[in-house]
């Protein structure tokens, strides 16, 4: 019996709206995550990101066991009550984090070792690790199996090599996780662009059996086109019954074009750091605020948004404390992008429920553009 109740409630061709139930709560899908990294969505307190209907965070397992370290937010009461937030947490596994931010990292059968970003000090990572980490120490609600993720473009053999190594710490987390209640725990698929590799990978997760599973290895330079492709078929590879989790992803575009194929569920930083260096993300596109033709324009960004930041203050406001640095344009432009990506994740639930996806896809690009 799979730890969390998944219920598809409507699909649309290959789009499905539903929801996850956790123990705590549920998380209606397509969903997305915004990123609270170092035990915090950054700029934003946790009440601003509840107000945006954010049903899930995701969590990091590389940040927090380096600083403040998992073993005190485990003697703090696990991150939850630590952070204030008491819906679900998805904690990733900390491979990917190692590979794009420690100094130096050495991959081998038993675990990845690196040197912290913070300190230089050295750490080591297995399968085994990274699960007490998340689901004893932290008490993550969704736990990510420890992948290799292949930088892009990979070759072939090394895509391979990653797809093995994944699928044996697969196994591994699974019999190191056991079978809980509360928490679940999801596979990766990897397998870089390539579709035999891709089918691989998933087969060997199937076979392990997990709770929920990702799309990893993607949004790592190959670009939209190319993100596209793959998820053409690598979607319809995992089980329709469970959840599908596309890591690390995306534009607004890009969340569009993978509902269309079959994703429940993303995270990205993009909406908080952009929302840091003054981009907003609105139904017409991203706009930057700190560009002269918004000096005296008094229009809110979403005069139709519940969110305060979206509804309530000028471009006009907006630009002056983006142009003067201040804090509060940071905090407003992440409140912003995070209500606007929720608002455009509700709009898909509806457009799927009403089984109207194609011509909400049609009218998104229209009025937003590819960016
Ligand atoms: N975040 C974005 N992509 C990935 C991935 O391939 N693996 C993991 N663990 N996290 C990710």
């Amino acid at each position: 019996m799979a730890a969390f109740p998944f219920q598809i409630k409507a699909t649309d061709g290959a789009a499905r709206t539903g929801a996850l139930t956790t123990s705590r709560g549920e998380i209606r899908t397509p969903a997305f995550m915004p990123v609270g990294t170092a035990a915090t969505v950054k700029a934003l307190t946790v009440d601003q990101v509840r107000s945006t209907g954010a049903d899930i965070i995701l969590g990091n397992t590389y940040h927090l066991m380096l600083r403040p370290t998992a073993e005190r937010i485990h003697r703090l009461g696990g991150l939850h009550r630590f952070m204030r937030w008491d819906g679900p947490i998805l904690t990733d596994s900390g491979g990917f984090q190692v590979m794009s931010l420690s100094k130096i990292s050495k991959v081998t059968e038993e675990a990845v070792t690196f040197q912290s970003h913070i300190d230089g000090s050295k750490h080591k990572l297995s399968p085994e690790r990274s699960i007490e980490i998340q689901a004893d120490l932290l008490g993550s609600d969704i736990v990510m199996q420890l992948d290799e993720c292949v930088s892009w473009p990979a070759e072939h053999s090394r895509a391979a090599k990653a797809v093995g190594l994944s699928a044996r710490w697969g196994a591994r987390c699974k019999a190191a996780f056991g079978e809980r209640e509360t928490q679940a725990l999801f596979g990766i698929q990897q397998g870089s662009t390539f579709a035999d590799l891709r089918r691989e990978s998933s087969e060997r997760l199937v076979e392990i059996g997990f709770d929920g599973y990702a799309l990893g290895g993607l949004a790592v330079g190959e670009g939209h086109e190319a993100m596209c492709e793959v998820l053409d078929y690598a979607p319809g590879l995992l089980p329709a019954d469970r959840p599908r989790y596309l890591m690390g992803v995306g534009k607004p575009v890009d969340l569009v074009e993978a509902v269309a194929r079959g994703v429940d569920m993303f995270d990205c930083v993009l909406p908080t750091r952009s929302g840091r260096h003054g981009q907003a993300w609105t139904w017409e596109g991203p706009i930057t605020l700190k560009n002269a033709r918004f000096a005296e324009d008094y229009t809110p960004l979403d005069p139709g948004s519940d969110c305060p930041a979206s509804r309530d203050y000028s471009k006009a406001y907006l630009h002056h404390l983006v142009k003067a640095e201040e804090i509060l344009g940071q905090v407003l432009l992440s409140w912003h992008n995070i209500a606007f990506f929720q608002a455009l994740m509700a709009a898909m639930r509806a457009a799927i429920t009403e089984g109207r996806f194609e011509a909400f896809r049609k009218a998104f690009h229209e009025r937003h553009g590819t960016a």
